[in-house]
C-alpha cells in the first residue's frame, strides 16, 4: 500500500481546500482498483448544504472518470485523526466492497485503517434496493 504516495497527494489537495466559513481543512486521496488515483478537498458555500466534503470531492471525480471502485481512500484533517462524516460514509459504502481500505491519517506514520463495515456497521446498500 502507498501510505505516503496518498498521503502527499491529500496534503496537496488540502491546500485546495475552500473554507471561509469553518476554517478547517480536509484533504483526501482516493485509489481506484485500476490504479488510477484523484485527490480532493472540501469545498464549502455561503449557503452552507451546499458543501462537499474532501471524501465526496475526490470519489465524483473517480466516478466521472468510469470507475467505481475504491482500492483505498486516505483522509487527513486539521484534527489529529479526521473520520469521514456520516453523509461521506454511505458514499464510501456505495463504491466500496469488504477489500476496500479507509486510512484515517494523522501523518505519513501514524495512520490507522479500516474497512466499511467498521466505520458503517449495518449500513444500507444497493443490495437492499435490489432485492
Ligand atoms: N468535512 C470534510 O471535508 N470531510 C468530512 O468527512 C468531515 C467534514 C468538511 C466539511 C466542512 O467544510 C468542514 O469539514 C467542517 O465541517
Amino acid at each position: 500500500m502507498e501510505i505516503n504516495k496518498m498521503y502527499k497527494i491529500a496534503l496537496q489537495y488540502k491546500q485546495n481546500a475552500y473554507t471561509p466559513y469553518s476554517n478547517y481543512n480536509v484533504g483526501c486521496c482516493v485509489k481506484d482498483k485500476e490504479g488510477n488515483y484523484y485527490g480532493g478537498c472540501n469545498i464549502e458555500n455561503a449557503s452552507f448544504s451546499p458543501t462537499i466534503c474532501a471524501e465526496r470531492t475526490a470519489i465524483s471525480k473517480m466516478v466521472s472518470e468510469g470507475f467505481k471502485l475504491i482500492d483505498t481512500i486516505l483522509i487527513i484533517g486539521d484534527s489529529d485523526f479526521t473520520y469521514p462524516c456520516g453523509v461521506c460514509r454511505q458514499v464510501i459504502k456505495e463504491f466500496s466492497n469488504e477489500d476496500t481500505k479507509i486510512i484515517i491519517a494523522k501523518n505519513e506514520n501514524e495512520y490507522k485503517i479500516y474497512n466499511i463495515e467498521d466505520l458503517l456497521p449495518h449500513g444500507f446498500s444497493g443490495d437492499d434496493v435490489n432485492v
